[in-house]
């Protein structure tokens, strides 16, 4: 069958791969590529196994893998086939030279530019998807037309909203998608385009349109305002615990003011994930550049505070257990920075078992989908870690059992048995407040909410 449109993606990590799935699942009538410089990732996209878990993604990618849907780790071939590319490569903080742990990282994304310009030998749109900083899209363009050939290329922004643990669920019903493209007529035709693209499945008052930095900055700011939430309500937390009002009754009484609406206030132990630390501090050092120094201070307290609220939790893990973990069993329910995920990066996770480590405690942890990357993350701290499947294993003889991620799992457990096989007096820090305090109290446990005041038996 002959297909409408070839569409590329360069980069078949946690963005490219679903991304491109659902194009392929929505549109059977494009042929639709993904490619990476990573080989193992594209064999695990062609297995049985995906490299990522997502909630419905097996299901997707079964639908469409080798009918309209590829994983490829030809590049050059895929540029010189493609009429829309898309730019999915990582783009980390940098961690050298100039901007080092503040600013983005675009030596992946150069690369790729410079290679779409080696090897096109036909006109091309170019869609940015990477999250980059304002303005990346001018440097794209200088790239990409600095050649003898004179081939054309439009440069679109498309950044991309989906969270993990709903990807599927947010491609497929997007609360919108920004296109950023120049107003100029082959701009505007170009943003038509990938418009028809997206009607195929979203409705388009959802598919917005705007000039290419508005669309930039808006993916930034938007990282910015979530994170800043979380921040905010983890901020009043820290009071609630001094004054004895309860941050769950607080989110409830601020969230029903329609202006600042119910998402997005559930204290816990710190936001992580591959993008809001990474967005912020972009943002952070952009507004340096540009010399809006009260702005950038502003964001970056949204950072300061998320470490803060980390630090917090260990200082009164110590603090609750007499100032001594030295020896100590302490398990850790979960270790992904969010509930239906496997991924870790970033995760609170990874700095609350540094520290305890620190403390001479010995790890237990637990995690229904990333164990394999927690032993990555903590490679470096050897035997003082076990990583146990069965979270009733898992507990059995600690001290105190910390639950970091809000997986469902945790809710549900047979908490009598678990407290049965812990040493007394047994502790339980709640990092997520979603295990029932007062039932857990009762059974025996000292119990450690965030926000609220402890429940203890001395
Ligand atoms: N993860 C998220 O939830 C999320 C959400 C929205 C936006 N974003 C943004 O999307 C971008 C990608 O993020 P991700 O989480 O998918 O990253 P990722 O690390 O999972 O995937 C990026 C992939 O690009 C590949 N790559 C790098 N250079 C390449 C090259 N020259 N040619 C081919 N492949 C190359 C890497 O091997 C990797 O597999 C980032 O800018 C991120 O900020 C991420």
């Amino acid at each position: 069958m002959a297909f409408e449109k070839n569409i590329l993606c360069i980069g078949a990590g946690y963005v490219g791969g679903p991304t491109m799935a659902m194009i392929a699942y929505k549109c059977p009538q494009y042929r639709v590529t993904a490619v990476d410089i990573n080989p193992e990732r594209i064999n695990q996209w062609n297995s049985d196994q995906l490299p990522i878990y997502e909630p419905g993604l097996d299901k997707v990618v079964q639908a469409c893998r080798g009918k309209n849907l590829f994983f490829d780790t030809d590049l050059e071939q895929g540029i010189k086939e493609a009429d829309i590319i898309f730019v999915s490569v990582n783009t980390p903080t940098k961690t050298f030279g100039a901007g080092s742990g503040m600013a983005a990282d675009l030596q992946y994304w150069e690369k790729t530019a410079r290679q779409i310009r080696d090897y096109a030998e036909s006109p091309k749109i170019v869609v940015e998807k990477s999250t980059l900083p304002v303005k990346t899209s001018l440097a794209m363009e200088r790239i990409l037309t600095n050649d003898s050939d004179q081939i054309y290329f439009d440069v679109l922004s498309n950044p991309e909203f989906l969270a993990e643990g709903t990807a599927i669920h947010d491609l497929e019903e997007p609360d919108r998608v920004l296109i950023g493209s120049h107003e100029t007529e082959s701009g505007l035709e170009a943003r038509e385009t990938l418009v028809e693209i997206y009607a195929n499945w979203v409705p388009r008052e959802k598919i917005i349109t705007t000039n290419l930095w508005s669309s930039e900055l808006s993916k930034l700011a938007a990282n910015a305002f979530l994170a800043q939430r979380i921040s905010s309500i983890n901020a009043i937390s820290a009071l609630c615990e001094k004054t004895e009002a309860d941050v769950s009754e607080v989110a409830r009484a601020i969230g029903m003011d329609s202006r600042v609406g119910v998402k997005f206030l559930r204290a816990g132990v710190g936001f992580g994930g591959s993008c809001f630390k990474k967005d912020i501090l972009n943002l952070v050092y952009l507004c340096r550049s540009y010399g809006l120094n009260e702005v950038a201070d502003y964001w970056e307290g949204v950072v300061r505070i998320n470490d803060y609220q980390k630090d917090r939790f260990v200082l009164s893990m110590l603090n609750a257990m007499f100032n001594t973990l030295a020896g100590k069993k302490i398990c850790l329910f979960g270790f992904a920075f969010k509930a239906d995920t496997g991924d870790t990066r970033e995760s609170p996770g990874i700095f609350i078992a540094r520290e305890l480590a620190e403390e001479k405690a010995e790890l237990v942890i637990t995690d229904p989908e990333a164990l394999s990357n927690a032993r990555i993350d903590l490679a470096d701290l050897g035997e003082q870690v076990d990583y146990v499947e069965d979270p009733y294993e898992a507990a059995e003889g600690s001290h105190a059992v910390a639950i970091l991620t809000e997986w469902g799992l945790y809710r549900d457990l047979d908490y009598e048995r678990i407290y049965a096989s812990m040493v007394k007096p047994a502790f339980l820090f709640d990092g997520r407040n979603v295990a029932d305090h007062q039932r857990l109290f009762e059974m025996g446990f000292n119990v450690f909410p965030i926000g609220k005041a402890p429940l203890t038996h001395y």
